[in-house]
């Protein structure tokens, strides 16, 4: 099987200003800025093959984000290198961009005061789809989302769940052959999170996508996930099958205990987090 993501060492560090307090200070600091720094992805090393589901699990402020941002070019890493079907993310080559996308569940991507379908056409154009082909696209996964009837109405006006649905069909448009998506459940209720995990499952069984997904519902990652990376201040602490972490944890449990797969993960990242 091809290798489709391949990162070496790569790391990123962030620098922020560090406000002193008071106005005296604050203006001395405009000569002598002190800054902090702060490693939030730390050498990673990783090779994903193609048409697999990662599930990648950390608690906050682990790296998830920035590593899915410097995978999909959005953010540039301060070493190290990666490249994702063959071109360096942050080189931000067209041919790239065209074959990937990201959804960030904590952000909007689509225009706020328009119609989703009137995005999905901005979207097209920059995309360079042919516009029946979109239009017809975006109605067969509306209806696989059960959600045709918002299409017309302006983002704005849409509740959460259906501004996430909406999310996804933009980000699925151009048929991304790798796909990121960060926590594209995030904050919807219980419903809304299993059909959006329903029309995952059924989406990759069709077109065998390569996705990394990061999310904080541990049913998402159970169910959608072929791979565990598991990392913890930005460094990845397990990359391997669900199957063998979940038998490997058990292993170490006594013999009556029996936990399940969320609780397995929360231990493991616990252990990790204070031995680093
Ligand atoms: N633009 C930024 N400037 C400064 N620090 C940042 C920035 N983005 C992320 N960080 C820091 O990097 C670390 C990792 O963040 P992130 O990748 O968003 O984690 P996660 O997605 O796992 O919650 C955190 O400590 C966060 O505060
Ligand atoms: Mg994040």
């Amino acid at each position: 099987m091809s290798i489709v993501i391949e990162t070496k060492d790569l790391s990123r560090e962030y620098l922020s200003y560090q406000k002193p307090e008071g106005i005296l200070n604050s203006i001395k600091g405009i000569w002598n800025r002190k800054y902090d720094s702060k490693i939030a992805l730390n050498q990673t090393t990783l090779q994903i093959e193609s048409g697999k589901i990662i599930g990648l699990v950390g608690a906050n402020g682990a790296g998830k984000t920035t590593l899915l941002k410097i995978l999909s070019g959005l953010v540039t890493p301060t070493s190290g290198d990666a490249t994702v079907l063959g071109y360096r993310p942050w080189e931000r080559d067209y041919k790239f961009l065209k074959q990937i996308s990201i959804l960030l569940g904590q952000k909007n991507q689509l225009w706020w005061d328009i119609s989703p379908m009137d995005s999905f056409v901005l979207l097209s154009r920059i995309y360079d789809l042919e516009l029946s082909t979109s239009r017809k696209r975006v109605l067969e996964l509306a209806e696989m989302l059960q959600c045709t009837h918002v299409l017309n109405t302006q983002l704005r006006r849409l509740s959460l769940g259906e501004r996430m649905k909406m999310e996804i069909i933009g980000a699925l448009l151009h048929e991304p052959r790798i796909l990121f998506l960060d926590e594209p459940t995030i904050g919807l209720d219980i419903v809304a999170q299993e059909n959006i995990r329903n029309f995952l499952a059924n989406y990759v069984k069709e077109k065998e996508p390569t996705i990394i997904l990061t999310s904080h519902y541990m049913d998402d990652i159970a169910t959608l996930a072929d791979r565990l990376l598991l990392i913890s201040k930005g460094n990845i602490v397990y990359q391997g099958t669900v199957d063998e972490f979940v038998k490997n944890s058990n292993s170490e449990l006594a013999h009556d205990e029996k936990v399940d797969f969320e609780e397995v993960i929360r231990r493991f990242l616990e252990t990790e987090s204070r031995i680093r």
